[in-house]
């Protein structure tokens, strides 16, 4: 949620800024805006709506400066308007932040009383504000912008830039990530490395409650009990942090497409000849149960691994939505591994979960595909998933490469506990390496599920069902069709249409039924039938056997290569992906940046 960048430059920083925001957009994009500070002054620029806008804006009315700041905005407190967009502006201060300052009511009632007013609906301004009073007090700079941050209550991610002041930059991180940037004689600050990758391969992150007062040639760090420290400096690989569309209209359509190579690279990162590699003690070996948390999709992974865990290692699983678990209290039984799946590593909720099962499980693992994220640098031990960045709003490579994670975590929990034998082990790791082989021809399939997704686009409701492993797997296609074309979509698991949403049933409701010929697949052909009963069109995604045994009677059916079991939900995860971005595309919707979306969620 929300973008943050500071460039203190050798050049014009604008454009800088720009590009910088540019990286961040999946943030959020509801509006943008940048700062700089030129022959002392400061001066901002900020425009409704997504960066095009600042840009085409910045055309007329360029920045000049050298050092500066800029904001990418998800709104949280004041809609999305011109005012209330990043940086704000308090005479001799700016400030762009990534977070929601909780105590900001407050603040404001105390500004008021001391004659300020307030030109926004934001808790920002606040910032802003108590910053300038601090400074017409007869601070200096970094004195001032310090004895804000200790009247801040909430999560942020703040910077700071003054009036005056070419060659500062105060820098505060507690809730929501920030990195510096370490260039030659330039320093940088973003909320992530790839906003800074152009820039700069060294970076620092900066740990739960640090700030950092940046120079062009000096960088100081405190901790959170303000403490001076030394932060390390890392060598970020540039490649994890590319970020274009190599050829694709969106990058969800890239991030789809490369499923297969992702997944292949991740298998290399966990497998050799001899089995599973984790690289690190996962706490798997006498785990008695295991705890699940995660939003989203995440989730849907987790509601996936959990089939998993209990089939294959027999371990109980508890699977539960962040939002939720924090907020219960559950009680955390004794042997209680806790595992936290998050594509952003970021999500505030999640974080929140893992902290609240800190000391209480008897290990935290995390599943992330930032590796330098807060939930990874937080947990016991942290998977990587290696999916790459993610740019597309809608996950789609990081769901599969959880799941494949998950699934190996579940393959070592079987063996460690003896439930699945060495030859088992190994035949389930010849189709595991099979997957992006299959993965390539399932993608081929696209003309025919584009086909589908196009008739699918002029409904106003669709249905999704799936029985045991696709069960999640439903959830999570109705979760992609909605957030991204927009359409109204629920899923459920088969057996459960009888109690209730049977009754949605008729022409005008598709209903997506992914179903391989597998155990449950006669079950699931029986609640096809009562939907065709009912005049219901159903869209049969399964293999040749299921094709042949549902008997034509679908409306349409997309026929996907023969997988094991097990695998299914990651294999039958891109038809679904796929007819999502089909009915988004012919819907003209914003595919990778839907309307109210934003990728990193960092706020509750
Ligand atoms: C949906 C989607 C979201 C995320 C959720 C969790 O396509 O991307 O539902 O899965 O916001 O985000 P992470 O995985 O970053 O914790």
């Amino acid at each position: 949620m929300c973008g943050i960048v500071g460039v203190l430059g050798t050049h014009e920083v604008a454009p800088t800024l720009v590009e910088a925001l540019r990286r961040l957009e999946y943030r959020g994009y509801d509006s943008a805006g940048i700062a700089t500070v030129n022959s002392g002054r400061l001066d901002r620029r900020r425009a409704v709506g997504k960066l095009h806008n600042l840009s085409d804006l910045l055309v007329h009315q360029p920045l000049p400066g050298k050092s500066g700041i800029g904001h990418t905005r998800w709104a949280t407190h004041g809609a999305p308007t011109e005012a209330n967009a990043h940086p704000h502006q308090a005479g001799p201060v700016a400030v762009v932040h990534n977070g929601i300052i909780e105590n900001y009511r407050l603040l404001r009632e105390e500004l008021a009383e001391a004659g300020y007013s307030f030109a926004t609906q934001t808790d920002t301004e606040t910032v802003a504000l108590l910053t300038q009073h601090h400074l017409s007090q007869g601070m200096a700079p970094e004195q001032a912008a310090y004895a804000t941050l200790e009247r801040l209550e909430g999560a942020f991610a703040l910077v700071f830039l003054f009036e005056g002041e070419d060659d500062l930059m105060i820098a505060a991180r507690k809730g929501s990530p920030l990195a510096v940037g370490h260039g030659e004689g330039e320093m940088y600050v973003g909320s992530d490395a790839i906003a800074l990758a152009p820039l700069t391969d060294r970076i620092t992150y900066l740990e739960e409650g640090d700030s950092a007062v940046l120079t062009r040639s000096s960088v100081r760090f405190r901790d959170a009990e303000g403490q001076q420290v030394a932060r390390e400096a890392k060598r970020i690989r540039m490649d994890a942090a590319r970020v274009d569309k190599s050829g694709y209209k969106h990058f969800m359509a890239k991030e789809i497409f490369e499923q297969p190579t992702v997944l292949a690279d991740a298998l290399r990162a966990y497998l050799s000849p001899e089995g599973i590699h984790l690289g690190a003690d996962a706490g798997l070996a006498g785990v008695q149960r295991i705890t699940m948390v995660a939003c989203g999709t995440a989730f849907y992974a987790c509601l996936t691994a959990k089939y998993w865990f209990e089939r294959l290692a027999r371990v109980p699983v508890e699977v539960d939505i962040a939002s939720e678990f924090r907020y219960r209290e559950p009680p955390i039984p004794e042997g209680t591994l806790a595992i936290f799946v998050s594509q952003s590593g970021e999500t505030a909720d999640t974080l929140a979960a893992l902290r609240y099962c800190k000391g209480r499980a008897a290990s935290i693992l995390s599943v992330v595909n930032v590796a330098e994220s807060s939930i990874a640098r937080e947990s016991d031990v942290a998977l990587p998933i290696h999916a790459g960045a993610e740019i597309g709003v809608a996950s789609t490579k990081a769901f599969t490469c959880q799941l494949n994670v998950l699934y190996l975590l579940a393959l070592e929990t079987a063996r460690l506990r003896g439930e699945i034998d060495a030859e088992g082990i190994s035949e389930r790791l010849d189709a595991l390496r099979s997957l992006p082989g299959l993965f390539n021809a399932t993608l081929e399939r696209d003309d025919r599920i584009a086909d589908a997704a196009l008739a699918l686009s002029e409904a106003r409701d669709v249905l999704f069902l799936g029985r045991g492993l696709m069960y999640p797997l439903a959830l999570e296609g109705a979760l992609k069709l909605k957030e991204i074309s927009y359409i109204h979509a629920e899923a459920y698991a088969s057996g459960e249409l009888k109690h209730g949403p049977i009754a949605l049933i008729d022409k005008t409701v598709p209903v997506v039924v992914m179903a391989p010929r597998d155990g449950l697949f006669d079950k699931t052909v029986s609640n096809m039938q009562e939907v065709i009963a009912r005049g219901g069109q159903v869209l049969l995604i399964t293999d040749a056997e299921g094709a042949r045994e549902a008997d034509g009677e679908t409306w349409r059916t997309i026929v996907l290569p023969d997988v094991p079991e097990d695998l299914a939900p990651m294999l039958y995860a891109l038809p679904a992906q796929l007819l999502a971005y089909h009915a988004a595309v012919a819907k003209g919707t914003d595919v990778d940046q839907p309307r109210n979306l934003a990728k990193s969620v960092t706020v509750e």
